[in-house]
């Protein structure tokens, strides 16, 4: 098979990834043709993905300005995703110069293209590691090196978590994180809630993830709201992404049509 000059060796290019998908989903170039495959069957289903993604990522910057300006200077970013505008460190040190980021992701291709965007920049980092193996992440040299666990750090896990289920215990790995962290840190989330779809649909797009690198499950407010035991919520709560913090005009009219839970939570002391 041809195989795109950027790709890595240790790839598997026959199996669409969630990563690859998202990419070409927000119009990225960092994808393959099982990808867009993959990804035009969910657009089949749902044609509103894409402006889901662009939901989520105005998210992610709301939620990374918020932090900055709370004087957090460090961020440890899981499920990182491949490189697109806006990225955590550009939006962090446009504001806080000194800002440091790790950006965490097991896919090969998102680690591939971070280390390339961050070539020489000695503030921000990528490691290839997995979330359901936060003991490996918190001890990672890299992380270490770069981010100092006495100041607080902003742990981002921003449309990560509906990739792992139960029964890989992902509320125990985010406790396991948020038990390194210390006073005055943060967790700012999203997830995808997908119970008001249609419940054809919503197989049908399983389905299709059932094919990827990862499965898709969907959580209720209850469930993703697990996610911040520890923490005490920021105002406004667990809401749906464009509510979260919207910026000054915008219309924020359909915001569950985002399907992402979004929340932050800062741990007292
Ligand atoms: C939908 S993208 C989100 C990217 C970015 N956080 C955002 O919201 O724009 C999900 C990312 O999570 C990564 N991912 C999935 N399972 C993971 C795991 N167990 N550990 C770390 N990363 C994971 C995928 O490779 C993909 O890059």
């Amino acid at each position: 098979m041809h195989r795109p000059g950027w790709a890595p060796e240790a790839i598997d290019i026959e199996r669409p990834s969630v990563a690859r998908m998202y990419d070409y989903f927000l119009g990225g170039s960092h994808n393959f043709a099982v990808d867009r495959e993959a990804a035009h069957q969910v657009l089949a289903i749902m044609p509103e993905v894409p402006l889901r993604a662009q939901a989520n990522r105005a998210f992610l910057r709301r939620a990374v300005r918020f932090l900055v300006d709370a004087g957090v200077r460090q961020f440890l970013d899981i499920g990182s995703g491949i490189p697109t505008v806006g990225n955590v460190h550009e939006i962090a040190q446009q504001v806080a110069p000194a800002a440091r980021v790790v950006y965490v992701d097991t896919d090969p291709i998102a680690v591939a293209h971070s280390q390339e965007l961050l070539a020489g920049d000695d503030q921000t980092s990528v490691i290839q590691e997995d979330l359901r193996a936060p003991d490996r992440i918190v001890a990672n040299p890299v992380v270490r090196d770069l981010l100092d666990f006495r100041e607080p750090v902003a742990v981002l896990l921003v449309a990560v978590l509906h990739f792992i289920p139960d029964s890989d215990q992902p509320h125990a790995a985010v406790a396991s994180i948020r038990d390194a962290l210390p006073p005055g840190s943060y967790l700012a989330l999203s997830h995808a809630n997908i119970e008001d779809i249609d419940a054809h649909d919503r197989e049908a797009g399983e389905r299709v993830y059932d094919r990827s690198d990862s499965t898709f499950v969907s959580r209720d407010t209850a469930e993703v709201a697990r996610f911040f035991d520890g923490f005490t919520l920021v105002e406004p709560g667990l809401v749906w992404a464009p509510l979260w913090r919207p910026d000054p005009g915008s219309n924020t009219t359909g915001a569950e049509q985002s399907i992402m839970l979004s929340g932050m939570g800062r741990l007292g002391g």
